[in-house]
């Protein structure tokens, strides 16, 4: 994309880019999240007049071999050859009741893949457009540190009251552990129903949550949703000592939240949500739960992606709403709900696009179709049989929630 394509792109939502979010927006390497993976082949260029025909003539030949999911936040150049959009709960069960095809598309991020690969059969294959489209929030979650972690509430003595509740945005290894230690997988749009069932597993008053790896998830489905404190809830720094809590600290909490957190929502602040309300009289302000907790409470409206579209949907013309999420959703729906009369403006007052998300472009998608088209698998993620087992116990009890 080019810098006039951006400003094009910004310029209805009232937004500045950033030189860090034009960076991003382009091709270059994200060091900090990028996996290091280059291409294994040779991408079209960017500016190929022929890519849109492409991906159609591709995908037309694959006919039902192939299903392409779309995660909300993917470009509207991606989202256009999308089977089904949706969040990461929606994808994940679109992705299981899809027996019939051979290859699954992932267009979103590295671990809504491994859900899928997980989730689906042996028989069908899962692609990822861009390997090096990973998640800054799984990352700061990794096998080795969360068994470190278990190993400190095992000293402390309270393991055996802990239930893990890991978000989606975690990797299959995170998702393993959380099956084999009786845990489950939740998402935003079901992390209330989650963490009841959670706190239903063991003994009524001695039940704690460890809650991996989005901190703000975590506190505030409990205090905003759930009613509880927030000296119920301490933060687990795997990059401290015993988590940088004590024995004494772990006994009493409730929550035990890990250290992690969205970079994309993170960007939101009480600032941001004063100065919407000062530039756009009467706004409803309605933000992800990844958002900072102070940015939550001062929110008229909390919820997933899903949740944000269809608040938007419900809403009266002539109303007036600031988000707070990923950029490439908030312009669609501003696009999508204008001629219904209704205003839809950006939190922020910068660019905030998910770098990895944005990794997935169509010249990406071209690749990946024209190679399943020639009978080339390509890109395919696949998590190893044990991580699996017990990843997948989690994903059911988190598919079975009521
Ligand atoms: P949902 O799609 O579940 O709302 O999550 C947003 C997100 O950050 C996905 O990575
Ligand atoms: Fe990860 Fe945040 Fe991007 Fe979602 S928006 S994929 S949590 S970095």
């Amino acid at each position: 994309m080019t810098t006039a394509q951006t400003q094009d792109l910004t310029r209805d939502l009232d937004v500045q880019p950033t030189p860090l979010a034009l960076l991003l927006l382009g091709r270059e390497a994200d060091t900090r999240s990028e996996r290091g993976v280059d291409c294994p082949g040779d991408l079209p260029s960017p500016s190929d007049p022929d890519l849109v025909e492409r991906a159609r003539a591709a995908k037309e030949k694959l006919g039902d071999k192939v299903f392409v999911l779309g995660h909300h936040y993917q470009r509207d150049e991606v989202i256009q050859f999308a089977d089904v959009t949706g969040d990461s709960f929606k994808l994940a069960r679109d992705a299981a009741a899809r027996p019939e095809a051979e290859y699954i598309v992932f267009c979103g991020v590295h671990f809504m893949a491994e859900s899928a690969d997980i989730l689906t059969s042996d028989a069908q294959q899962v692609v990822l457009p861009d390997l090096a489209a990973g998640c800054s929030m799984a990352d700061m979650a990794t096998a080795e540190q969360v068994a470190e972690c278990w190993d400190v509430l095992t000293e402390a003595g309270v393991a055996d009251h802990v239930v893990p509740v890991s978000y989606m945005n975690s990797s299959a290894d995170i998702k393993a552990f959380t099956g084999k230690h009786g845990g489950t997988i939740c998402t935003s749009s079901n992390a209330e129903r989650a963490l009841e069932w959670a706190f239903e597993q063991g003994e009524p008053n001695s039940t704690k949550v460890l809650f991996l790896p989005d901190q703000h998830l975590g506190r505030n489905t409990a205090v905003r949703d759930m009613g509880m404190s927030l000296d119920d809830c301490v933060l687990y720094n795997p990059h401290k000592p015993n988590g940088g809590l004590t024995a004494e600290q772990l006994r009493d909490a409730k929550m035990i939240l890990w250290r992690g957190h969205c970079s994309v929502h993170g960007r939101f602040s009480l600032d941001s949500v004063n100065d919407v309300r000062e530039r756009v009289p009467g706004v409803n302000v309605l933000v992800h739960p990844e958002c900072k907790h102070e940015v939550v409470e001062a929110a008229d409206y909390v919820g997933s992606t899903e949740y944000i579209i269809k608040a938007l949907e419900a809403a009266p013309a002539g109303s007036k709403w600031a988000i707070g999420t990923e950029l490439n959703l908030v312009r669609r729906l501003a696009n999508r709900f204008a001629p219904e009369g209704k205003e839809i403006v950006f939190l922020d007052k910068t660019v905030c696009f998910c770098s990895t998300m944005n990794r997935i472009d169509l010249p990406h998608l071209v690749w990946t179709l024209e190679s399943l088209a020639e009978g080339k698998l390509v890109n395919q993620i696949s998590v190893d049989r044990e991580t699996e087992k017990f990843a997948k116990l989690a994903l059911e009890r988190m598919l079975a929630l009521p």
